[in-house]
């Protein structure tokens, strides 16, 4: 008997091992096609999933936007720790990651297949009112990024919790130049390469 549940046990780790190996190897296919669209070459880790909901009192949160999540490192970490009638909306561009997305989460979330630069219209099509934004999005994104800042200015001057990494907090500080961003964890050193979190309240 006991060996029969560590061998489905080792069954399962293999199969997720796989899933891991294939979405690390489509991961870094996509940054050789997009580059300036996925900006790292492997999917966040663990512990940078871990940073970025770090301190965050998921109790009073409703709705859930996350920009650019990808393979689903970040969305994994928020569905463990919102309520379970939380809304999460997972806003990405690229459609491999969105049928991806759909598949592993199924209806604990709602996938939107497009860019970022609706995120307004987004966020009305949701009820309006967003609690937290967690943003996997590159720092620069040419042609979106000037108009994404002005919606998510919108968006926490209205109370909204708003999260995102760099692997560069000079360009951070220049990107952000003049809005209320602060870096809220040390350097996360287990990820390739090393990031910092920071957020808007
Ligand atoms: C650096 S990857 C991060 C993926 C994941 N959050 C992680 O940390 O492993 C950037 C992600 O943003 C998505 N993305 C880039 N530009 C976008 C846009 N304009 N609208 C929506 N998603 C976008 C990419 O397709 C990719 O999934």
């Amino acid at each position: 008997m006991n060996f029969y549940v560590l061998n489905v046990k080792t069954q399962q780790e293999r199969k997720i091992m796989w899933r891991d190996f294939r979405e690390n190897i489509l991961f870094a296919w996509k940054y050789v096609c997009h580059p300036l669209r996925n900006a790292s070459v492997t999917p966040s880790s663990a512990r940078a999933a871990e940073a970025m909901v770090a301190g965050i009192d998921f109790s009073d949160i409703h709705t859930i936007f996350e920009l650019g999540p990808g393979t689903g490192v970040f969305t994994k970490r928020i569905l463990k720790y919102c309520r379970q009638d939380t809304k999460v909306v997972l806003v990405e561009i690229d459609p491999k990651y969105a049928a991806l997305l759909q598949e592993r989460f199924g209806d604990r979330v709602l996938v939107e297949q497009t860019s970022v630069a609706d995120l307004e219209a987004l966020v009305a099509k949701h009820g309006g009112k967003v609690d937290l934004i967690i943003s996997g999005l590159p720092v620069v994104i040419p042609g979106v990024t000037e108009k994404l800042l002005r919606v998510i200015k919108k968006c926490t001057d209205e109370g909204t919790i708003y999260r995102f990494f760099s692997y560069v907090p000079f360009l951070v500080r220049q990107v952000y130049k003049g809005l209320p961003v602060r870096k809220v964890s040390p350097c996360v050193l287990l990820n390739v390469p090393p990031l910092w979190v920071f957020e808007m309240h």
